[in-house]
């Protein structure tokens, strides 16, 4: 017999051994998978600087995946006039940023759907933003491989997507002040979504 974190397991037999084994590590996976993303927003800072990355223009339909307070495209409407789309779980922060665009008055440009990212339509979206966890990231990849038009730009904001290779990086010589995060410098990813790259 062995322990496997505190499971006792046969091990003269393999065959049970094998299948507690791989039932262990599917459940680990799954845990991973469905990790809980939190609201932390990106400091001003580094909104202004990914809207610039991705060149954004008036033409620009901007879609914010996990929209927090709206920040994102709020600002996308405000410094360039372009349209955008916020996706976001908590209807509390849902209701800050409609909130906020209407005092912004961007509230005819931008547009905030509650709901489940993992399960929206963002075939409109000429850029994206993001910043979420590598959890996350890796379930959205195949959702934006199958929505985005070629030629979407899509920049994220720490944790970069695996597999794709990003076009040009940055790290922003900025120290974190907010209380809740550790100080860190941010460090942002470009990527043009090309079908060949899949
Ligand atoms: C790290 S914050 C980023 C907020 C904003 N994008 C910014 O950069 O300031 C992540 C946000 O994603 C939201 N979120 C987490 N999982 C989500 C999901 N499956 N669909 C939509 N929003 C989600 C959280 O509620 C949180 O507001």
């Amino acid at each position: 017999m062995k322990r496997l974190c505190g499971i006792v397991v046969p091990m003269r037999n393999p065959i049970l051994f094998g299948v507690i084994f791989a039932l262990f590590c599917s459940s680990a996976l799954l845990a991973q998978d469905n990790e809980k993303v939190p609201y932390v927003p990106s400091p001003i800072e580094v909104v202004d600087r990914m809207l610039e990355f991705a060149d954004v223009k008036k033409a620009d339909v901007v879609f914010d995946i996990g929209s927090g307070d709206g920040r994102m495209v709020i600002q996308a409407a405000k410094k360039y006039g372009a349209r955008g789309v916020g996706i976001e779980l908590d209807s509390r922060l849902v209701e800050i940023a409609r909130a906020e665009a209407k005092k912004d008055g961007v509230d005819q440009l931008v547009e905030f759907r509650q709901g489940d990212a993992l399960k929206a339509d963002i075939s409109d979206a000429t850029v994206v933003t993001l910043y979420m966890l590598p959890s996350f990231n890796k379930q959205l990849r195949p959702i934006l491989e199958k929505q985005l038009k070629p030629g979407a730009r899509v920049v994220v904001h720490d944790y970069p997507i695996e597999g794709w290779n990003p076009v040009k990086w940055e790290e922003m010589p900025l120290m974190d002040k907010r209380p809740e995060v550790m100080p860190h410098n941010h460090i942002l990813y470009l990527y043009i979504w090309k079908p060949e790259q899949k």
